[in-house]
């Protein structure tokens, strides 16, 4: 396998993709795994490398507007306005897709998710060999996605063909998804975009999908249904005040938690934490701003992973904003256990 900085990687890159090979790169969001989204057998190789569901599709990644001409049939107006607004960046648009787009990265399905990232790798990448390139997150099926080359090669070193290295990601959770295809846009996947900032642009009310995972019908967004962004420990999220999670925290201890816990909080906390919880491992999302929280989330979860966690408690964020996206990660990553501390 290639591993190279991001100096002079386009000749190779371009090389491994037109001969069907699997090249790991930088995004603003996370580490994509790319394939040519034309060819079906590198694209079932994302597969393999990744041990991913054949059912859950693939985000096409594009250089340049034009190149959506052979991806799909049509651009209703406002998804003109959102790539206007947004592109490039973390925004994924569903759309309806041309007979070019192999059925096995759709999953079937008759709509394609393309995306035209902003991170200048990817960008070199993309306009560079003008290939699109279909990619999903670089990590192992159910693990958190990767936000720095280590995290790749974590998962994936002999599975894939080359990784090129640009440092840790700007974003650190993955784009908003929002499906074009219908009367009214529908955000599968809350990201850094958020539904305000959407509503703005296209001066309409946009829903959100409420798939909970329980009910008989398929989520919109196929890759909803598996269990995502999950460390190998079990994380629970502490909603409460300070003073409560600490005693909620105590008393779990007190009951005989004897696995070997880990705590998530603020830069501000983590004093007075340690003293209440000497010995007990302490991470920080940051001093509390959601940018910096979301750039840290998923390292911190594979921390705690490295330092072989078993119980994580996590506090949580306003879901309002870019929050939002963050708690949705969490939520899915603790497989919805939340603790109300005031109540207990
Ligand atoms: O930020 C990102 O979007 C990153 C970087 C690498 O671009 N990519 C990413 O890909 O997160 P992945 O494969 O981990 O997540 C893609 C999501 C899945 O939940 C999948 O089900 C959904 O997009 N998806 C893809 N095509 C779709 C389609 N045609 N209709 C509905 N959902 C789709
Ligand atoms: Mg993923």
């Amino acid at each position: 396998m290639t591993i190279v900085k991001t100096k002079d990687f386009l000749e190779d890159a371009r090389r491994i993709l037109s001969e069907g090979g699997l090249v790991a790169f930088p995004t603003e969001t996370v580490y994509g795994l790319g394939a040519d989204a034309r060819n079906a057998i590198a694209c079932r190789r994302i597969y393999e490398a990744k041990g991913r569901p054949s059912d859950n599709p693939l985000i096409v990644h594009i250089g340049e507007v034009e190149q959506l001409e052979e991806l799909v049939r049509e651009i209703p107006d406002k998804a003109r306005k959102l790539m206007d607004a947004f592109w490039p960046g973390p925004l994924t648009l569903i759309l309806k897709k041309t007979d070019l787009v192999p059925d096995s990265i759709t999953g079937g399905l008759d709509t394609v998710a393309v995306r035209m990232p902003s991170h200048p790798v990817a960008r070199e990448l993309l306009i560079g060999t003008k290939i699109p390139v279909a990619a999903p997150s670089a990590n192992l099926s159910g693990r958190p996605s990767p936000t720095c080359a280590k995290h790749v090669l974590d998962d994936l070193q002999g599975r894939i063909d080359m990784l090129i290295d640009g440092g840790p990601v700007e974003i650190g959770i993955e784009s908003t998804i929002l499906d074009v295809t219908g009367e009214e846009p529908v955000i599968l996947r809350p990201g850094h975009i958020t539904k305000e900032m959407i509503e703005v642009v296209i001066g309409e009310e946009t829903e959100r999908s409420n798939w909970d995972g329980k009910r008989e019908e398929a989520p919109k967004a196929p890759g909803m249904k598996y269990r995502h962004y999950a460390p190998k420990g079990t994380l629970i999220l502490l909603k409460g005040t300070f003073d409560e999670r600490v005693r909620y925290v105590q008393h779990e201890l007190q009951r005989g938690v004897s696995a070997r816990i880990a705590l998530l909080t603020k830069d501000q906390d983590m004093d007075r934490l340690q003293d209440y919880f000497p010995g007990v491992i302490i991470l920080s999302y940051g001093n509390g701003d959601v940018d910096e929280a979301s750039r840290r989330l998923y390292g911190l979860l594979r921390q705690c992973d490295d330092l072989d966690i078993s119980v994580i408690y996590s506090s949580v964020f306003a879901p309002e904003g870019k929050g939002f996206a963050i708690m949705n990660r969490l939520e899915k990553a603790a497989a919805c256990r939340i603790v109300d501390c005031s109540e207990v």
